[in-house]
């Protein structure tokens, strides 16, 4: 079952010194919802930013959607929190939790929507037994850490196999893809089976938000 294509621009690469105004420019721009890299120096070899800045850009005003996407360990606490700060999807990688049901569940619990992230060596078996507590897979098409790395090209045949896994539970379950992402490949991760296109440095290392959007979309529309 499809859903329509989303566009998620990760705040990763915008300018934290005016997070707001970024924030308001690419929504105002068209992109669909936020999304929110939260590192923790210990799961992944960075660090950034926590519910205090989700809930921050709730009071400034930001309406859509904010996808979180949490690359730290354990998760519980941090589901809970950002629960609290205003998130919409929280998503988080099962090698991360002890027990990736239960998390799963709170996720529900706490009265947001669900997400497994998987890295480019996280065979897709670890959705077997969960698929029908999904709302949303995320498959990383880079190493989780920074923004700006190069699109890993085996992503794609994962993604087709994603599809076809997704596509026999009958409810829609969105497939997104994180990392690497352009207005030059764009059309080829659609073509692949994905819906929701994470894009970091493609949107805000440029000048013209709305400009890359609109590529981005004419490149979706053609797939
Ligand atoms: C990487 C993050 C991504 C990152 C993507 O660990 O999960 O969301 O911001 O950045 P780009 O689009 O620049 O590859
Ligand atoms: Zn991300």
């Amino acid at each position: 079952m499809s859903l329509p294509d989303q566009i998620a621009p990760s705040i990763l690469s915008a300018d934290f010194a005016r997070l707001g105004e970024e924030v308001d420019t690419v929504l105002e721009a068209g992109a669909d919802m936020v999304h929110f890299d939260v590192m923790d120096y210990h799961y992944v070899p960075n660090l950034t930013i926590g519910p205090l800045v989700c809930s921050a850009l709730r009071n400034h005003g930001v309406t859509a959607p904010i996808d979180v996407h949490l690359m730290v360990t354990p998760v519980d606490e941090l589901i809970a929190d950002f629960a609290k700060a205003g998130a919409s999807y929280i998503s988080f990688h099962p090698e991360a939790s002890q027990h990736v049901h239960r998390s799963l569940k709170l996720v529900h619990d706490l009265g947001c929507k669900n997400g497994l992230v998987l890295n480019p060596a996280t065979p897709l078996s670890v959705l077997d037994h969960v698929l029908d507590e999904l709302d949303l897979v995320l498959l990383m098409s880079v190493n989780p850490g920074f923004g700006g790395q190069e699109f890993i090209p085996q992503t794609l045949d994962k993604l087709r196999e994603a599809r076809t896994r997704l596509d026999a539970v009958d409810r829609p379950i969105r497939l997104e893809v994180d990392g690497g992402i352009k207005v030059d490949n764009i059309r080829q991760v659609k073509q692949a089976g994905a819906d929701t296109f994470v894009c970091g440095s493609a949107i805000f290392g440029t000048s013209d938000y709305a400009e890359t959007l609109r590529a981005m979309r004419e490149e979706l529309a053609a797939a």
